[in-house]
């Protein structure tokens, strides 16, 4: 009978699921064949405990997946689904190494993302807080020249990055007769010719745009690619948008230009660092619109997010392909 537990058991794998608020049809699927090691925090402390000995991790956290994760884990723990689509905060070096697979959930968060992108546009650019601002502190002033926005119409919007959710924010931007879209990233890509966006270089993208939107994923090529020197050739009407991560943008930059008046304004969803400390300067300029990350906070998106790491863990475990693997 012990012989056939052992077997049993070790026929189910075992999943440390790193959140206790992953959606509930991740822990549905993954039940049917693994063995579930739950957590009853997002804490470090107890991700640390709860790994020991685990055949694949279900991250579903911003804390680094680094060395001591994988080393508390043990050598037999070679799988892991991250329910996100960036993977800054995972060592892909330290995976490779250990012949670690991953998969990521690209794809299912375009719209969730896109939308935010547009929201963030259309508030900065509208003076949306700026706007609130002025009504609690009773400076209502209904002159007709009085708190002037930006229009989108007729505008250039710039996207770094056409992934999916940049190619995503392109076509939801159409709509509002936008005069012309570019974009940069690594080489040009047949969907931008789909789309009527034209591929430029960073630099040509940072002088012709009226909006300039982040969607490229962070990594040693992009971090600080928005900083001082780029700031400087800004349009000073021009409107930034950053739906990607924090630190692609010098958020110290940002903040100076935004003070001197070298751009008209930011709307933000990332930050350095998050969460952003409740009395940090990005919060008392008028002319910053913020989000704490919410860019995929949906639940049709959250649910999908989750079945695609459960899927991409089940078949790590199986020794198949995952559906979108990272390494
Ligand atoms: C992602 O998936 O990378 C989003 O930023 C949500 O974390």
């Amino acid at each position: 009978f012990t012989t056939l537990v052992t077997k049993v058991k070790m026929s189910r794998p075992t999943v440390l699921m790193s959140s206790p608020t992953i959606p509930k049809i991740a822990f549905d699927l993954l039940e049917t064949r693994c063995n579930l090691v739950r957590t009853t925090t997002d804490s470090k402390n107890e991700i640390l405990e709860k790994v020991k000995g685990v055949d694949a991790i279900f991250w579903a956290s911003h804390l680094p997946l680094n060395k001591e994760v994988l080393e508390n884990a043990g050598s037999q723990m070679k799988t892991i689904g991250t329910m996100s689509a960036g993977f800054n905060h995972i060592d892909i070096g330290e995976l490779k190494s250990r012949g670690i697979k991953l998969g990521n959930t690209p794809e299912v968060l375009n719209d969730g993302v896109a939308d935010v992108a547009v929201l963030l546009a259309l508030g900065a650019s509208r003076r949306l807080q700026e706007g609130r601002l002025k009504i609690e502190n009773n400076e209502w002033n209904s002159h007709n020249q009085w708190m002037l926005g930006q229009d989108i119409s007729g505008s250039t919007v710039g996207i770094i990055g056409l992934g999916g959710i940049g190619q995503a924010i392109v076509k939801r931007l159409k709509p509002f007769n936008v005069a012309k879209f570019i974009y940069t990233g690594h080489k040009e890509k047949p969907e931008g010719k789909t789309l009527g966006a034209h591929f430029v270089d960073l630099e040509t993208l940072n002088k012709e745009s009226d909006f300039i939107i982040v969607a490229c994923p962070l990594n040693d090529e992009t971090r600080g690619m928005i900083n001082d020197d780029f700031l400087s050739k800004t349009k000073k009407t021009a409107v930034l948008v950053n739906i990607s991560r924090g630190d692609v943008v010098n958020q110290e930059a940002l903040i100076k230009a935004l003070k001197e008046d070298r751009l008209f304004a930011a709307g933000l969803d990332v930050m350095t660092p998050e969460p952003l400390p409740s009395n940090h300067e990005l919060l008392k300029m008028p002319n910053v619109v913020l989000m704490p990350h919410l860019g995929s906070a949906t639940k049709k998106t959250r649910d999908a997010m989750a079945e695609l790491t459960a899927q991409n863990i089940l078949r790590g475990l199986g020794g198949e392909p995952m559906l979108t693997p990272v390494c």
